[in-house]
């Protein structure tokens, strides 16, 4: 059964060639553009070689994953060399005539493995793609025995259909070290997407060293008590009394970056404004409206102490970014923009006076000022600028892309600003918000409510219906967001991320008419035995209910 289904995906365009091998045949996720199975297998022994070609640093990182996987995993590693027979070998070839980075060709045959990529980026794709069709102990930490390290034959033609395939993750409302964040972009990678979002600020907590303004992480790191269990009415709220924080060094984040961009993974850190701002007003009460004092929040929630739009704030956070600019390397700066409430603007004399001098109608278009100005101040430093869809609504600069979140109130607002040239990013709310329910509430550790199984997750079509080709290409992609207000470990990120992100990235890569449901559930139960080998915590609900739930449906 699970053989027969796998292999659909490919039959449809190469009907003639397929043949069934192993029950590994092509349990690959995501489904590659174009696929045909052959008869007989490659078989990797300690003698194989990977021949790079072009032996640059990149090209060492795009064959290093897999090849650490042989180390730990069959005992030996394979010799990179940089020329020599293709017998017996994986041949890597850069072939400037592919069109698109991430795109790459992979023949198997009995005698050895071709890949072909335009870029490095390509060839860590057919490495990624090799890695599920070996048996699944190559994803063990410990030296498997007995294994017979094949890889059945395949000709693949593959490339995604999304540049931007994402997984964000909140470190503030709970911190995850810097080893755990390393495992995330890791396991991202694995599933060939492309970009982590480092959800970095908050009002519980600033968790980025900034070397100018000590304070932000002294003070803004560290909260006095979490709210415990349900977010219920104030008088019946408990807390946990107990101090909790931690942040990253600009030294962890530099060596997160450096592990990132071996796996080819895009790191955008979020820093959020104006809103989402009490852990930083906590350490620099100057830069509110009120003045404070203020505390890191234990809550979760939307609060009313923003940043105040007023000249000194906006240096302050100039110099924020200038480092953010310095240390990450990405086209793009996240710099929030949801979720600000404008009650202390509407009654602050600073405010009142720059939308009076700016000519803004009111505090809507004072947000949009906001972010405008910050807009132009990172182009300075040649960032472009994403943020939440909020950002839409007094007025935004087509220069900005926006990630669309609020699936109830937005949808008309995304496609207005796709037609008038932002570039967006889809991160609709019921569909890719992995901090809500996945499986029955009953059976499930809390969370903050929703419900986004993985079916759901599976049918989001990310370009909005009724676009010309021109307009649909500003469609960056898709993400799903993982907020940690009741995900107090990584064992719990991975429990609420695994396997819906299995989804996202089969969504972001393949060719829209080549998605199944039914497909993606057989692969996906081969896909967890890897992740049990892994020895990832992850959901195991779909086993049972969601694929029940979804056949009930149609
Ligand atoms: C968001 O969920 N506030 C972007
Ligand atoms: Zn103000």
């Amino acid at each position: 059964m699970i053989k027969k289904i796998s292999l659909l995906g490919c039959a449809a365009l190469f009907a003639a060639t397929v043949h069934a091998q192993s029950s590994t045949s092509l349990n690959l996720i995501p489904l590659p553009a174009k696929c045909a199975v052959r008869a007989g297998e490659f078989t990797v022994n300690p003698q194989t070689k990977i021949v790079l070609g072009a032996n640059t640093v990149q090209m060492q990182h795009a064959v290093a994953r897999l090849n650490e996987q042989l180390k730990l995993a069959a005992g030996f590693e394979l010799a990179v060399v940089e020329r020599g027979a293709s017998e017996n070998a994986l041949t890597c070839t850069l072939n400037p005539k592919l069109s698109g980075d991430e795109a790459y060709k992979l023949s198997v045959k009995k005698n050895g493995v071709q890949v072909e990529a335009k870029t490095p980026r390509g060839i860590f794709y057919a490495m990624q793609t090799i890695r599920q069709l070996l048996p699944a102990q190559i994803e063990s930490r410990h030296q498997a025995v007995g294994v017979k390290w094949a890889i059945p034959c395949v000709e693949i033609e593959d490339a995604p259909r999304y540049s931007y395939r994402g997984l964000h993750l909140d470190v503030a409302r709970h911190f995850m070290s810097k080893s755990e964040v390393m495992q995330y972009i890791d396991l991202l990678a694995y599933h060939k997407m492309n970009t982590f979002h480092w959800h970095l600020t908050e009002d519980q907590g600033w968790r980025l060293e900034i070397k100018k303004y000590p304070k932000l992480t002294e003070v803004g790191a560290y909260r006095n008590r979490t709210l415990k269990g349900a977010y219920v009415a104030p008088e019946k709220r408990q807390w946990d009394n107990t101090r909790y924080g931690g942040f990253y060094t600009q030294d962890d984040v530099k060596e997160v970056l450096a592990y990132a961009e071996k796996r080819f993974v895009t790191v955008i850190p979020e820093i959020e404004l104006p809103g989402h701002a009490v852990a930083a007003l906590t350490a620099y009460p100057q830069y509110s409206c009120t003045g404070g004092p203020f505390e890191v929040e234990g809550l979760w929630g939307v609060f009313n102490d923003i940043f105040c739009p007023k000249d000194e704030t906006f240096a302050f956070l100039e110099d924020i970014l200038t480092e953010v600019a310095e240390l990450f390397p990405s086209e793009y700066i996240h710099i929030g923009g949801d979720e600000a409430p404008k009650v202390r603007w509407s009654r602050c004399h600073a405010c009142q006076e720059r939308i009076k001098k700016e000519g803004l109608k009111d505090e809507h278009e004072l947000q949009s000022y906001f972010i405008a100005r910050i807009e132009k101040f990172l182009a300075g430093k040649g960032k472009k600028i994403i943020g939440w869809d909020e950002i839409l609504e007094g007025g935004v600069t087509p220069s900005a892309t926006v990630m669309y979140w609020r699936t109830w109130a937005s949808s008309d607002a995304i496609v207005k600003a796709i037609r008038s040239g932002n570039n967006v990013i889809m991160t609709p709310n019921a569909y890719a918000y992995f901090d809500y329910y996945q499986a029955n509430p009953k059976t499930e550790p809390h969370t903050i409510g929703g419900y986004v199984p993985i079916w759901k997750v599976y049918s989001y079509e990310p370009t909005p219906a009724g676009l010309t080709a021109e307009e649909a290409k500003r469609v960056l992609g898709f993400q799903a967001n993982v907020w940690t207000e009741y995900m107090p470990n990584f064992g719990h990120v991975l429990y609420m991320a695994y396997p819906r992100a299995a989804a996202v990235a089969e969504v972001g890569w393949i060719p829209k008419e080549k998605r199944d449901y039914d497909s993606f559930q057989e692969r996906l139960i081969q896909l967890m035995t890897r992740y049990d080998v892994m020895g990832i915590r992850y959901n195991r609900s779909f086993l049972s209910e969601s694929r029940v739930e979804k056949k009930e449906e149609k």
